[in-house]
């Protein structure tokens, strides 16, 4: 009797703990989809803690996993507290950069440092530090785990280019991506990485509207570039409901010499002074397209994630690209040191105020539109660039041969690089660093192991319940059958 009263004490004992641990589970799920579903409808910031101004919950037991560390007392936070992942410093970065010319072979000719000779590494060795926060390098890995299925985007111009492929050369430290797709030019194309059944697509369009342009090969105008204001480029918004993530840019080639058309018609153009034409500034052409383009977004009923990149900086000193103009630096800039050129500051202004207005509307409209500002951070690498490397062994015949420079785009390897830790953040560790919260915060029962764990069982789900269409159920998270108490 008295072992059957042990054992059933026992038994009841168990069985309550793990009753008890079972409804925390659910409880934590249930916290978690809460927590993405307001996210998916008005994505708000890493350190939402809406627990933590309710008097009833003691304070968290545990440091929270992420930890909000403050380095030399700068709080980059914005007024709600969060940390601003763009506002931060260069730091010097011991460890080799995750690809070289040798490991990857989708960087291109023009922007491989490595291959074409340039001298100098130490621009390789430096990582973006933001100030209230700490950033995670980018995990390959982690990253292709909580993307399967998903297709990103990269819309806009030849830096997007850039970018897709420092991306490109990452991923493929893991899986090598297998080209599906490629037009004529070469301009727009699209990956997959088969095991994990994820598309990266790149879109030439650098204006964004429909554009009538008259380049060659190099680059050389024979005529006015023809852009019609109110009409987008089918180029992307034709496949803008294919894709899961976009990113999206512009800003350069506005400042080209154009003809402005709305209705069909001319309104105007921009430095175009053999015609009897109003000059307008692309400042006008600018605001325009992007105001179509937002208002395009806001209205699109998109459940993924779109994020607005800022156009970037150039670095030329001593003159322009045509005229001389170089950039020889070896290590980053002081804050300060670079000032944007008149140029960059008329684009960031226009960009800055449209993508402001739109942001409203677009959290309004359940569109998950986010600025992805690396404008500043790359205003302070002068030292990233190609210049003269953007040709192989440019002084191998003449040590003081002329070259024309490239000071505009980026090495890769190079601080482009860096772009990817801030995206990982904001696509993927975000949401696992609320989930983390809100357990540190309101579940005082869970052990630091506990928490750990669950944060490794629900990661990839979590990610992707991120950019799930928010009117289907939460399957991925509470469907997982991993998800379960031990
Ligand atoms: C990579 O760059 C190094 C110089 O940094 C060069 O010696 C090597 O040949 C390059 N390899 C390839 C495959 O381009
Ligand atoms: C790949 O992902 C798409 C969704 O993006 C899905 O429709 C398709 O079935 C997936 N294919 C495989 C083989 O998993
Ligand atoms: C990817 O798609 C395939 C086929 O549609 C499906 O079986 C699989 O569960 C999906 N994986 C994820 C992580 O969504
Ligand atoms: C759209 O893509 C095609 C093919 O790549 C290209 O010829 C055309 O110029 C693009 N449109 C714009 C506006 O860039
Ligand atoms: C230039 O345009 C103005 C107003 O549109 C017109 O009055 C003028 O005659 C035009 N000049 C020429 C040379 O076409």
């Amino acid at each position: 009797m008295l072992y059957n009263w042990k054992y059933w004490w026992r038994s009841l004992h168990n069985h309550n703990y793990f009753i008890i641990k079972l409804g925390v589970s659910i409880l934590l799920v249930g916290l978690a989809f809460m927590l993405l579903y307001t996210r998916s409808t008005g994505f708000s910031p890493v350190t939402d803690t809406p627990f933590l101004g309710n008097a009833q919950i003691s304070p968290p037991p545990v440091v929270p996993l992420i930890s909000q560390e403050n380095i030399d007392g700068f709080p980059s936070v914005d007024d709600a507290g969060k940390c601003n992942l763009f506002i931060g410093d260069w730091i010097p970065y011991q460890g080799e950069p995750i690809y070289t010319n040798e490991s990857c072979s989708f960087i291109e000719d023009h922007q491989n440092c490595m291959k074409n000779g340039r001298p100098d590494t130490g621009y390789l060795h430096w990582r973006w530090n933001p100030r209230g926060c700490k950033l995670a390098r980018f995990d390959p890995d982690r990253f292709l785990e909580s993307v399967r299925n998903k297709s990103w985007a990269l819309i806009g111009d030849s830096i997007s280019r850039n970018h897709v492929q420092s991306l490109l050369c990452i991923l493929s430290t893991i899986e090598k991506a297998v080209e599906v797709y490629h037009d004529e030019g070469y301009k727009s194309r699209r990956w997959i990485f088969p095991t994990y059944n994820f598309t990266i697509s790149v879109l030439w369009s650098p204006l964004l509207a429909k554009a009538a342009i008259f380049e060659d090969m190099n680059g050389v105008s024979k005529s006015e570039i023809e852009l019609h204001l109110d009409i987008l480029d089918t180029n992307w918004t034709k496949q803008y409901q294919s894709f899961d993530y976009m990113i999206i840019s512009s800003g350069k080639w506005f400042v080209k010499n154009a003809i402005y058309y709305e209705n069909n018609m001319v309104l105007g153009c921009h430095n175009c002074p053999k015609r009897n034409f109003t000059e307008l500034g692309f400042n006008f052409a600018y605001r325009k397209v992007l105001h179509n383009v937002f208002d395009y977004i806001i209205r699109s009923n998109h459940k993924g994630m779109i994020f607005y990149r800022t156009s970037t900086p150039d670095h030329f000193e001593n003159g322009e690209w045509f005229s001389g103009g170089a950039c020889r630096r070896t290590v980053p800039a002081e804050e300060g040191e670079f000032g944007l050129s008149e140029v960059n500051k008329v684009l960031r202004e226009v960009e800055l105020e449209e993508f402001e207005k739109a942001s409203a509307k677009a959290s309004e409209n359940g569109v998950n539109l986010k600025l992805f500002d690396v404008n500043p951070l790359s205003l302070l690498r002068p030292d990233g660039h190609p210049g003269p490397y953007r040709f192989f062994q440019p002084f191998a015949k003449d040590k003081n041969a002329k070259t024309i420079n490239d000071c505009l785009h980026w090495c890769l390897p190079g601080p482009i690089d860096s772009w990817n830790d801030l995206l990982m953040d904001m696509v993927v560790n975000v949401i696992i660093a609320n989930i983390a919260l809100w357990m540190a915060v309101g579940w005082t029962t869970l052990s630091q192991a506990d928490i750990i764990e669950y944060r490794c069982l629900v990661s990839s789900s979590a990610a992707e319940l991120a950019a799930r269409p928010t009117h289907t159920q939460p399957a991925g998270l509470l469907g997982h059958g991993r998800v379960t108490m031990k």
